[in-house]
């Protein structure tokens, strides 16, 4: 009953903010396209990073060309002096990033009429977590299930697609950063197409597997985004006086703290007071041990930058079952590629943007038997639109990310590659088999 209360002085407080015209706006704020060109213009950038004025959408990496930087008004002189200074190319993007965040698209969602739930629009937690109830009363296959609390006291609630026969788990996990609106719009589409899809393939992976679907794992933090501050990442418990919020993708107990986190409260990849102080990942990863047993895959979404991360992300180093993982996951992107020729890059986390650790990939890797371990980085990978994805874009994305995740469990039941570097022949036949794709679909 606390919870209850204490959910109700919340929304009011909510409330109390936004009358007094407290929601942040982004007018005049620019979003930079940064293109550094070696080393040391990366090391620059990471040092500028610290630096909370800034905010940077992707981290500085050698592996992207490019990095998207958010500056008000008043920061933009400053951020453009020093880029100058130290010769870095710097574009404008968009101009004033509140003009594109005017454009996104949040649809209201009709309780009780499921087709009111569409994949052209973002839509809000309680529209969500009520259509989410409507699925859940119209298949007998869909059950609530509840993988933890919010800092809030709200529930982070999932359905889980259970045919009754199945002894294999697959669990997705999005929207633990609440700007990545991207994400709890896929998962909350895979839900909706295992259960409602008429293709053979996808209704045979809703039967064959026991699913764990969770599409907003940072609930406090998700209504931030539309309340108050678009730009919101992290979870929302206050940390002192004037800082709110733990990055919860930082705060997994594993290598905690030891890459690619700032202890500085005020940043957004501060990864909290100690490995899993946050009732978000506390619960949720408890959850998650609970049911580990039989789990085949752990699939977590964020955006952006068309990648599909592995663990881990304190060492480039191929640890577990690397190779197995990199193969079906490179393939897996293939068949992501097909629909709409859309690229992603596979790679460890380290090998692929930077170090950074205390991830929940990393975690559910390190600690529980899991064989099958990604992370998506979604659409787009485009400098000059970051965060805030098209509207139109949410469908073809759910639309190849689908079609990635059949591709998935097909290569994980054909692949059973022991956890060696492939031989020279399995690499000549898969670059042969890449060369005949990209041949047939002309990219
Ligand atoms: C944004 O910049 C324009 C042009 O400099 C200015 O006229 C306008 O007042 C600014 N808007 C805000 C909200 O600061
Ligand atoms: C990286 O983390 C993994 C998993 O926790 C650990 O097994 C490995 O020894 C670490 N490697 C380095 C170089 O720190
Ligand atoms: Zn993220």
């Amino acid at each position: 009953m606390f919870g209850c209360k204490f959910y109700i002085l919340v929304i009011t407080f909510i409330f109390i903010c936004c009358c007094d015209g407290e929601k942040v706006r982004f007018d005049n704020y620019t979003l930079y396209g940064v293109f550094p060109k070696d080393e040391k213009q990366i090391n620059l950038l990471r040092s500028l990073q610290d630096d909370t004025r800034f905010d940077f959408w992707n981290d500085p990496s050698p592996y992207k060309e490019y990095v998207n930087i958010l500056a008000s008004q008043e920061n933009k002189q400053y951020l453009e002096k020093v880029l100058l200074e130290h010769g870095i190319e710097v574009n404008v993007a968009v101009d004033n990033i509140q003009e594109l965040i005017d454009k996104e698209r949040v649809n209201k969602y009709t309780r009780r009429n499921l087709r009111s739930m569409t994949w052209n629009a973002y839509y809000t937690l309680d529209d969500i977590y009520s259509w989410m109830e409507d699925l859940i009363s119209s298949y007998p296959e869909a059950t609530e299930i509840i993988g933890g609390i919010s800092y809030e006291g709200r529930p982070i609630k999932g359905i889980r697609i259970y045919h009754g026969r199945a002894n294999k788990k697959i669990f997705l996990e999005g929207g633990i950063h609440s700007r990545e609106w991207i994400s709890p719009a896929t998962v909350a589409y895979i839900a909706n197409e295992l259960l409602t899809s008429p293709i053979d393939e996808i209704r045979d992976a809703a039967r064959e597997y026991d699913w764990y679907i969770f599409p907003v794992t940072n609930p406090d933090g998700y209504i931030w985004t539309f309340t108050n501050n678009r730009m919101w990442r992290k979870n929302r418990r206050p940390i002192n006086a004037q800082q709110t919020g733990v990055d919860l993708n930082r705060n997994w107990n594993n290598n905690w703290l030891v890459a690619g986190a700032s202890i500085d409260p005020s940043s957004d990849t501060y990864p909290g007071p100690g490995p899993f102080s946050e009732p978000e990942t506390r619960t949720l990863s408890t959850y998650i041990r609970s049911i580990s047993d039989g789990m085949e895959f752990y699939l977590s979404f964020h955006s952006y930058g068309q990648l599909l991360l592995l663990p881990f992300g304190n060492t480039t180093e191929p640890l577990a079952n690397y190779f197995e993982a990199i193969n079906i996951g490179r393939r897996a992107m293939g068949a992501l590629s097909v629909r709409y020729g859309t690229q992603y890059v596979t790679g460890n986390v380290a090998e692929a943007i930077y170090h950074a650790t205390g991830g929940s990939i990393d975690w559910v890797k390190g600690h529980l038997d899991v064989r099958l371990v990604y992370c998506y980085e979604l659409r787009p990978d485009d400098w000059r639109v970051g965060f805030i994805l098209p509207p139109d874009e949410i469908l073809p994305n759910n639309l190849e990310v689908m079609d990635s995740i059949l591709e998935l469990i097909y290569m994980s039941k054909r692949i059973t590659a022991p956890s060696a570097a492939p031989g020279p022949g399995a690499s000549f036949l898969f670059i042969f088999i890449v060369g005949v794709m990209l041949h047939l679909f002309k990219y």
